[in-house]
Formats: structure tokens, C-alpha cells, sequence
């Protein structure tokens, strides 16, 4: 059968992880959330002391870093120079860090290296920010999820809630998600933006349920 590929893009909290799960899941194809890699990145950086911003550094760490992405039990896990470390990449420490690195043109060649040679092997759902401009220009199908910014703020909240986070409160939430989209937005190297054949979907309104099937439908009118 032919090889998909399915990229899905957007700022953070737009829900991307949450529905590309369910649409690898739904079509048996391998997930690859391409913000995991890059907090990977982010806490070795921490756990040198490095400044996430200092782009000599942080290309010096990227050259011999190694990155794997495994799936066990449909789950996917990270690995950081052999250390699985899935668990550690959520704390709002990563996750500023990881948008800090992400503007590292050798931090990105290294990661989108990676992406690649996943997408040439497997048909994939992939999401991050700049899958459809830049990872995969040739994808079968490229969404870009959005929502306002008080929702992506309550649905990052209410995840965090749920997993028993309870030191970080909303506004701190809204405060990290504005950072990064603007960081993400005006790095020069592959910024966060939609790709002129993407189809944009704000979620604001939509159930998981419909946005998913709404994306199902897509994929069906172009395979
Ligand atoms: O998606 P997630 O919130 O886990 O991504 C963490 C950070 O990684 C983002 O804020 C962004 O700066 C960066 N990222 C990126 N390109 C991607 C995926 C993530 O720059 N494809």
C-alpha cells in the first residue's frame, strides 16, 4: 500500500498531540511528536548548566547527542543517550527550554535529520510546528490546529490537573503558551506557520471526537 504521511502543526496547546495520537491509532500508522525531541535537547542542556540561548553551545551539544524515538505498546517513548527520559520533558522548565533551543538552526537540521529518515521508513502522523514547511513539504495531508488562547491555556491546565500537577496555576500556563508561540513564531530558521496547502482547523468549539473525524475525512478525500 502507499506511504502517508500526515503532518499536523500549530501553537501549543491547539491539542495536535492528543489528535495525531488518535488518528495513528485509527490508521495503524506510527505517531512521531517532534516536541519531544527537541525538549530532549532542552533537559540535557539543563542538566549541563547550559543556557538554553547560547547557540554556540547548544550546537557543540547537538553534534554527538543521540535521540531515539521507540514504540512500545503503541506508547511512544524518548530516549536521551540511551536514558529514557518521557517522564522528564513536561515541566514548564523544559518546555521554555526546548522553545529556546528550537531556534538553533544545528539543533533543527540535527532533529529534522531524525524526522526524515523516520517519514522515508514508516507512513507517519507527525506533529510539531513546522512539519508541513519545512520536515515534510511533500506530506499527503497537512493540518494546522489552532484555538484561542484562553482555550489552549485551559486544556493544557486541565491535562496538567489530571496528571497531578498541582504547582502551576492557569496564568502561569497562558504565560508559558504565549512565550513560546511568540517565540516560535519569529525564530528565523522554520518559524511556527501554516503551510500554504494546510488545512487550518480552529478547535475552540470542536470535541476531540469531531476533529478527528473531521481530519479522518480529509485523509480519505486525498489517499
Ligand atoms: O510540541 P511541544 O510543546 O512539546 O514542543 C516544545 C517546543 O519545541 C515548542 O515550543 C517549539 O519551540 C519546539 N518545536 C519546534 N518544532 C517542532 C516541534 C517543537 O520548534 N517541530
Amino acid at each position: 500500500s502507499k506511504r502517508v504521511s500526515i503532518a499536523i502543526d500549530g501553537p501549543a496547546g491547539a491539542g495536535k498531540s492528543t489528535i495525531a495520537k488518535m488518528i495513528s491509532k485509527k490508521l495503524k500508522i506510527v505517531y512521531l511528536d517532534t516536541g519531544a525531541m527537541y525538549r530532549a535537547v532542552a533537559l540535557k542542556a539543563i542538566r549541563q548548566n547550559i543556557d538554553t540561548r547560547d547557540e554556540e553551545k547548544l550546537s557543540k551539544l547537538v553534534k554527538d547527542i543521540n535521540i531515539e524515538v521507540r514504540h512500545i505498546d503503541e506508547e511512544q517513548r524518548i530516549y536521551l543517550d540511551g536514558e529514557d527520559v518521557t517522564n522528564l520533558i513536561r515541566t514548564p522548565e523544559v518546555s521554555i527550554g526546548a522553545s529556546n533551543v528550537a531556534v538553533v538552526p544545528e539543533v533543527r537540521l540535527k532533529m529534522v535529520e531524525i524526522q526524515r529518515e523516520i517519514a522515508s521508513k514508516c507512513s507517519v502522523v507527525m506533529d510539531g510546528r513546522d512539519i508541513g514547511t519545512y520536515v515534510l513539504p511533500n506530506a499527503t495531508l497537512k493540518i494546522f490546529l489552532t484555538a484561542s488562547i484562553e482555550e489552549r491555556a485551559k486544556r493544557r491546565y486541565n491535562e496538567q490537573l489530571l496528571k497531578g500537577i498541582t504547582d502551576v496555576s492557569l496564568e502561569d500556563v497562558k504565560n508559558d503558551i504565549l512565550y513560546r508561540d511568540k517565540n516560535d513564531s519569529s525564530r528565523a530558521f522554520a518559524p511556527l506557520a501554516k503551510a500554504e496547502d494546510a488545512v487550518e482547523l480552529d478547535t475552540t468549539n470542536m470535541s476531540i471526537e469531531e476533529v478527528v473525524n473531521k481530519i479522518l475525512g480529509l485523509i480519505e478525500d486525498q489517499c
